[in-house]
């Protein structure tokens, strides 16, 4: 066994999966809603057995490792060092892909940075001032330690110094951190001078980037600035505070999202815990995948243009399509922003979360203070405007309730409101679409196959692989592949007397292993788990399937029945009848 291999058998991919999405049992396997892509009900599956994971809405599938790379951005050898040292395995020989080593080598940049900015902050003279800054904004000493503060000098080239000649990193490594840019005549400059500086993490505590805040602004630079985007800094992606926040997000399912750094550090310094800062950009996709590993409902503090702009609204429409409670806290006009509620009055702060309004309200409350609804023309910009918002409600009860409330507020007749909602997108969503195709008339090799599939799935699912070479039974089985299956598994049967799918995986060429894997990845009912349901089932789909080949049977003998009475071959169609009739009697024999 290689190495990958042994990594793998002794890494459980049901408990590496669930710590990062919430798994349900289905069955045999688990399913979940997919984290790689937005859907309200589960498509996404993992087989202990096969460990293995897919998701049958946007195709996405592997084994734990593609699952790291997928999920956590990780390089194939970085996942396989992660889940080595999980599993307590030690690789013998590994050499990190050449992105991987770059990566590692940003992050320890800027793990020393941190370390060195924070020291400068905390111990020494030139921090001083930032300190005292700090201090006097109500920050506490044991709130700096915990988010390692720092502070970066008002000097020109002191990375360069640090970074390159004292820890001996290439230029072009510090320069691809983005904590220095580069000027015509070459020379590296430090980007971040005279600043308070905040780490900024990735989910797994790497420091990814930094962001920083002048301690006495000016017009002409901006008061913060952060990391560019570089290999290892992703803007859409982070979400500061969330390491620190992370247990009492998982423990309260809440998770409040605010603007800045200090929006996020001063509630959490006033107890508040499970708190983060998107930083001054709207709430996007991806961050609301990650808040949805832990959290069930997001409470928004964000300035009231962020939280209603376009780009917000397409991370919070995701939000609650993912069916995560979506409400605003609003601070009423009385300060500008969290931190300063809470640094004047947390009571208030509290209060002010407890009274947070669902998103939609808040939607409709903010249109209405906009437009003037005594006027005809004013109802008009109303609902032009939430019409599109209202109608990307998946809930038909939460729809309504918001399309009742609007008409009444407005003071039009519902089914008006109603008329534009529906002549927005929502005709043309594709799971409206989906439920018509499902009504069309039942097409009978589709269903032979379907039975076959569910048929394989039930047999390797549960132990009963034997079951298929049954001779009788080879005869149901159309699918090429399937029966290319059945053949290796004659084969499988003459060299081994027990059936270890592991084994048998091995054996495979590669597009009869996925096929094969797709075997345990399909649902099963979970009511099969008891063996008599299970007998019964099993008898159930092997009549089911040869009803069905002889009910495709006979469709196709009719057909070629009405071709030759066209052709006047009387004879033929005689012969075509007497086969028919006797697919007729088997059918009413069996069924
Ligand atoms: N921000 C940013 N880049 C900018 C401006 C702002 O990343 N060019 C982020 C920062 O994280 C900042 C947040 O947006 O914390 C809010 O910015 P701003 O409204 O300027 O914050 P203030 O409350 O004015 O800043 P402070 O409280 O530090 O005075
Ligand atoms: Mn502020």
């Amino acid at each position: 066994m290689d190495q990958i291999e042994e990594v793998l058998t002794k890494t459980d991919i049901v408990e590496l999966i669930g710590e990062y999405v919430h798994l349900k049992r289905a069955g045999r396997n688990f399913k979940a809603l997919c984290p790689f892509h937005s859907e309200k009900t589960p498509s996404f599956i993992v087989s202990p057995e096969r460990q293995i994971f897919k998701c049958f809405g946007c195709g996405m599938g592997g084994n734990a490792i593609k699952f790291l790379m997928e999920y956590e951005k990780m390089e194939f050898g970085e996942a396989l060092r992660f889940l080595a040292q999980r599993a307590g395995v030690t690789l013998r020989s590994y050499r990190p892909g050449p992105d991987e080593a770059k990566k590692r080598r940003l992050y320890q940049i800027n793990h020393l940075a941190n370390e060195l900015f924070h020291f400068l902050l905390v111990e020494h003279q030139t921090g001083k001032k930032a300190l005292e800054y700090l201090f006097n904004r109500g920050i506490q000493k044991k709130t700096i330690e915990e988010f390692k503060i720092g502070y970066a000098p008002d000097k020109r080239n002191f990375l360069e110094q640090f970074i390159v000649q004292k820890k001996g990193f290439l230029k072009e490594e510090l320069e691809a951190s983005g904590l220095v840019f580069k000027t015509e005549t070459n020379q590296l400059i430090d980007r971040f001078r005279n600043r308070v500086m905040f780490p900024l993490l990735d989910p797994r505590g790497n420091i990814v980037g930094f962001s920083g805040r002048l301690l006495h602004p000016r017009k002409d630079v901006g008061k913060y600035i952060n990391t560019p985007e570089t290999l290892i800094y992703h803007k859409s992606r982070l979400l500061f505070g969330l390491i620190q926040a992370k247990e009492a997000i998982r423990q309260t399912k809440q998770v409040i999202v605010v603007e800045g750094e200090f929006d996020m550090i001063s509630p959490y310094q006033a107890g508040i815990k499970n708190i983060v800062a998107v930083k001054g950009s709207a709430l996007t996709e991806e961050q609301v995948k990650l808040l949805h590993r832990f959290a069930e409902e997001i409470l928004l503090a964000l300035d009231e243009d962020t939280a209603g702009d376009a780009a917000s609204r397409r991370g919070i429409q995701m939000a609650v399509s993912q069916g995560l409670n979506v409400r605003v806290v609003r601070l009423a006009g009385k300060f500008k922003d969290p931190d300063e509620a809470v640094q004047k009055d947390a009571g208030f702060f509290k209060k002010q979360i407890k009274k947070a309004v669902p998103i939609f309200d808040f939607y409709i409350d903010s249109a209405l203070s906009r437009f003037d609804i005594n006027t005809a023309w004013g109802k008009k910009q109303t609902t032009d405007e939430l019409a599109p918002i209202l109608a990307k409600i998946d809930d038909e009860v939460l729809r309504s309730h918001y399309i009742q409330r609007l008409a009444r507020e407005l003071g039009v007749a519902e089914e008006a409101v109603w008329e534009k909602i529906s002549s927005s997108t929502i005709l043309a969503s594709p799971r409206r679409r989906e439920r018509v195709s499902s009504t069309q008339p039942e097409d009978l090799p589709r269903r032979q196959e379907t039975l076959a599939d569910y048929f394989f799935s039930i047999c390797f699912q549960h132990g009963r692989e034997k079951l298929l070479l049954k001779q009788e039974l080879s005869k149901f089985i159309i699918l090429p592949a399937q029966k290319r299956l059945v053949r290796f598994l004659k084969k499988y049967f003459k060299k081994n007397k027990k059936f270890v799918s592991r084994r048998f995986a091995q054996s495979l060429p590669p597009e009869l292993l996925e096929i094969f894997n797709g075997f345990y990845l399909s649902p099963l009912p979970n009511k099969l788990a008891n063996k008599g349901d299970l007998e019964k089932e099993i008898e159930k789909t092997e009549k089911e399937l040869k009803l069905a080949f002889w009910r495709q049977e006979i469709a196709r003998l009719s057909k070629e029945v009405v071709l030759k009475e066209k052709e006047g071959k009387d004879k033929d169609v005689a012969n075509l009848q007497t086969k028919i009739n006797k697919l007729l009697k088997q059918i009413s024999l069996v069924g």
